[in-house]
């Protein structure tokens, strides 16, 4: 049994590998048509920051977009890049939404599953704004989510809860288990994935934490409002709803 403790901030390599996995099945119900149709109609080209693994990238590529992506995970990209074919892999590019260039600009740029909450501070989120404004064409628009606070989550956190449990390839299971602290005057849910999988004979452990900044719909209206975006429109769901209070996600619409 091998138990390695890793709390620095990029997505780490056995996070990488189980992603899809995992994700396809909890995620890809949720977001995935939404953003396939946003890109679809970007008309031009589309930038996916916080590319990941290539969860929604890939489809968007096969279906003709002209889609490139940027990630600050080398873990994350590597995955990804292992599914392209090698004429495709200049599209990717290891890069953060803060300081990311291009000498072209987007049509569209989307940052969808949460990546603006890995942004803490005040001054590394207005500059990632500003930075992915600058970085559109005229007309283009910046899409990205971030969840609705839970209260009920905020308060206790969740202990231990397993959120996944699986094959990964046929007879070797894999198992993810999650315990969050809340943090409310810093705003943060620290997440710890703790994930177990077989592997040569033995059971192998990885646990790493990662705060994810939330926000509430007001905060994120004055940060809206401080940066270079001319408008903006916050909707409850992939479907395009107003706001209110079944609202789980807040889903941005920048424009420029
Ligand atoms: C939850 S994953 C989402 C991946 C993919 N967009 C998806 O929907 O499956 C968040 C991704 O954002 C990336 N990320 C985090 N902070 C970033 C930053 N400052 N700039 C660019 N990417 C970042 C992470 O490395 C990770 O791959």
């Amino acid at each position: 049994m091998s138990d390695k403790t890793n709390t620095s901030f990029g997505y780490p390599e056995p996070f990488a590998r189980f992603y899809d996995l995992i994700y396809h099945s909890m995620r890809d119900s949720v977001d995935h048509e939404y953003f396939q149709n946003e890109i679809s109609q970007a008309g031009g080209k589309v930038l996916e920051i916080g590319v990941g693994t290539g969860r929604l990238f890939t489809d968007a590529l096969n279906r003709g977009a002209d889609i490139y992506g940027i990630d600050v995970s080398r873990h994350m990209i590597d995955v990804l890049l292992g599914k392209l074919d090698k004429d495709q892999h200049h599209r990717i590019t290891l890069q953060n939404i803060i300081d990311f260039s291009f000498d072209f600009g987007f049509d569209l740029i989307v940052a969808p599953f949460r990546v603006i909450m890995h942004l803490a501070g005040k001054e590394d989120q207005l500059n990632a704004l500003n930075n992915v404004c600058r970085h559109l064409n005229s007309n283009g628009r910046f899409i990205f989510d971030v969840f609705v606070p839970d209260l009920k989550q905020l308060i206790s956190g969740l202990n231990n809860f397993t959120d996944f449990e699986g094959e990964y390839e046929p007879g070797k299971k894999v198992r993810r288990i999650v315990t969050t602290q809340p943090d409310l005057i810093n705003q943060t849910i620290t997440v710890n994935f703790h994930l177990e999988w077989d592997e040569d004979n033995s059971v192998n452990i990885h646990n790493w934490e990662v705060p994810l900044r939330f926000f509430f719909r007001y905060e994120l209206e004055h940060l809206l409002e401080r940066s270079d975006f001319s408008k903006y429109k916050i909707l409850g769901d992939y479907h395009g709803k107003e706001l209110s209070n079944d609202s789980r996600e807040f889903i941005v619409v920048c424009r420029k």
